[in-house]
């Protein structure tokens, strides 16, 4: 099978195209010809040194989901049949035409679905759902804060916000992405040029703040959200694109009672995955095929083109998910 391998840790151009045998499933796990995968920030830190693969995938074959056809089934396996359309999360080694996963970390792509809209799905919907909805408890009536809400993260943030009645509020440092994301379902937009948005979270909220907070961008975001969110409210730190670092102010954490939770799927053994994987299956994936909730691509690649696909995310233009098609 043809696969991307990073030769070493460094920019775009050490994506490599090369052959590997396709991998066995083992018992309770499917073989799955993968038609497309997508491209995460994980991806572009795992290329550059910076974030290692877990031990049960291929340390140098990045990719963290799929979606293809069941091809192979090993001893056990009870959910899926050979030709089964499915989609999910893995650990890694999705940049490839095919690889194994267990069953029950795939869901079954509902009817009508394209393989390229099912690989924009995994990563960014499940991750929202289980930061703002799993984690930080979200609900109807609440009002949810979520930055950079052009990100393939954020694109799905609000889709979900919206689904379950919440009052969205979302960030980002230019004009055209609040507009496409009011398309999705945001309430209000928050441009944040210079990482400052709580006085007009506030004005939104009649002062209150919001209850909940997806937090994407870290950095400096963080001490700017201690001031927008509500008392009692939950701030769920997701990722760190401004920075690791920051000096935060705890009384505010302290007078607001305020939650602030960190979150990796990635790192997470293989029976949180699959919880996760449930969650999404039960409460997000119906809403695919209702027309509540549609996958958000931004461009679409051939796996050949991986490279460029990451030189795009760096780039920070796009709106929804980046897409290789395999
Ligand atoms: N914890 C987990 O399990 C998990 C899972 C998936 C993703 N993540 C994290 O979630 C975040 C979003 O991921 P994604 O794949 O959805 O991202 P994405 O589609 O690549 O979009 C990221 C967007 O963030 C904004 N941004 C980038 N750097 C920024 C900065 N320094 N300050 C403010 N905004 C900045 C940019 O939009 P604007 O410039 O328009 O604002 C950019 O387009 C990342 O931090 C990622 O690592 C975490």
């Amino acid at each position: 099978m043809r696969a991307i391998s990073i030769k070493k840790p460094g920019d775009a151009e050490v994506l490599e195209l090369v052959e590997r045998p396709r991998p066995e499933p083992s018992r309770g796990e499917v073989r799955v010809r993968i038609r497309a995968t997508a491209v995460n920030r994980a991806d572009l830190l795992q290329r550059m040194g910076a974030y290692p693969a877990p031990r049960d995938v291929p340390a140098d074959i990045p990719g963290l989901e799929l979606a293809g056809e069941v091809e192979a089934v090993g001893e056990g396996v009870t959910r899926l049949a050979l030709g089964d359309r499915v989609f999910g999360l893995v650990g890694g080694g999705a940049y490839a035409e095919a690889m194994v996963s267990h069953e029950r970390a795939l869901a079954k792509m509902p009817a009508g679905m394209s393989f390229e809209e099912a690989a924009a799905i995994p990563e960014a919907f499940v991750t929202a759902h289980d930061a703002m909805v799993t984690q930080g408890g979200l609900r109807s009536g609440e009002s949810v804060l979520v930055h950079a809400i052009g990100s393939g993260v954020g694109t799905a943030a609000a889709q979900i916000g919206r689904a379950i009645g919440a009052y969205v509020i979302g960030t980002a440092r230019t004009q055209d992405k609040l507009d496409r994301a009011a398309a999705l379902g945001m309430d209000h937009g928050v441009l944040a040029a210079d990482a400052k948005f709580a006085e007009a979270v506030l004005a939104a909220t009649d002062a209150a703040g919001a209850a909940v907070i997806v937090e994407l961008v870290g950095g400096a975001y963080v001490a700017e959200d201690l001031r927008a969110v509500a008392l009692r409210g939950r701030i769920i730190l997701v990722g760190l694109l401004a920075g690791a670092q920051q000096t935060l102010d705890l009384g505010l954490i302290l007078r607001k009672r305020v939650a602030l939770t960190g979150t990796v799927l990635r790192a997470r053994p293989l029976e949180e995955k699959i919880a996760a994987m449930r969650a999404f299956e039960a409460q997000i994936v119906p809403l695919f095929a209702r027309g509540k909730l549609a996958a958000v691509i931004d461009r679409t690649f051939p796996l050949a083109r991986a490279a460029d696909a990451h030189r795009h995310m760096a780039g920070n233009t796009g709106f929804g998910k980046i897409v290789l098609t395999c």
